[in-house]
């Protein structure tokens, strides 16, 4: 019987939207699903937890144009730890611009650490809009294409999907940059602290 390990590789996971798009996806899967969260110190015991399944879904946002580092770190662990039946590799990833072709540096990492590891790349999901989708009347795009991501895994037909909100970038940008400063000011954070490099 197959089995399916989801990885939320958010650095905020308790309360990421990783964390939500993981659970959509666990609703939407047929096969019997295990969610962790990746943390500095679980690594090894997710290594040796992973043995038990067959598929494997990595649920993370992009970063500076990349893999976070909790993801990061663990796929170095993994590598030395690798389980004795390796699962397929899918992943969903979302990010905060509009653009979901933003995400596509990062899934090409992935498909590196599977080249190199003899991991099986299987499908990917690339959602745009990340922050925000799943907020809005747009969000059914987002459950779209989970179900779509979810049915390829099932069967074996592994594909690449991606969504968006379907807004004129103007638009976006002027919606995201409201939402960010309402944030900041709950925050106690102003735009000009926003707009420099200092980020804590
Ligand atoms: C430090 C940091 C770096 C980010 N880098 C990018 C980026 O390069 N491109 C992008 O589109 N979004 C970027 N984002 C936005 C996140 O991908 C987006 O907010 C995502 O929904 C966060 O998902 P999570 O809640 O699962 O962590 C970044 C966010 C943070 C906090």
């Amino acid at each position: 019987m197959e089995k399916l390990m989801i990885l939320n590789g958010s650095p905020r996971a308790p309360r990421s939207n990783s964390k939500e798009y993981a659970a959509i996806f666990a609703e939407a899967c047929s096969l019997p699903t295990e969610t962790f969260a990746i943390t500095p110190k679980n690594h090894l015991e997710l290594c040796s937890r992973m043995e038990g399944f067959s598929q494997l879904l990595l649920v993370f946002p992009l970063y500076a144009d990349g893999i976070p580092v909790p993801l990061l770190s663990f796929l170095k662990t993994l590598a030395a730890h690798p389980p004795k039946k390796k699962p397929v590799i899918s992943v969903l990833i979302n990010c905060g611009f509009i653009e979901w072709q933003q995400n596509r540096l990062a899934v090409e990492m992935v498909k590196l650490f599977c080249t190199q590891q003899g991991y099986v790349f299987g499908s990917a999901l690339m959602i745009g809009s990340g922050e925000a989708i799943l907020k809005t009347p747009f969000r059914f795009l987002a459950e779209r294409g989970i179900r779509k991501l979810a049915a390829s895994i099932q069967r074996h037909q592994y594909r690449t999907f991606h969504t968006t909100m379907p807004l004129p970038k103007k638009l976006f940008i002027r919606a995201s940059t409201n939402y960010w400063l309402a944030m900041g000011e709950k925050n106690g954070v102003s735009k000009e602290q926003m707009e420099t490099m200092k980020i804590e």
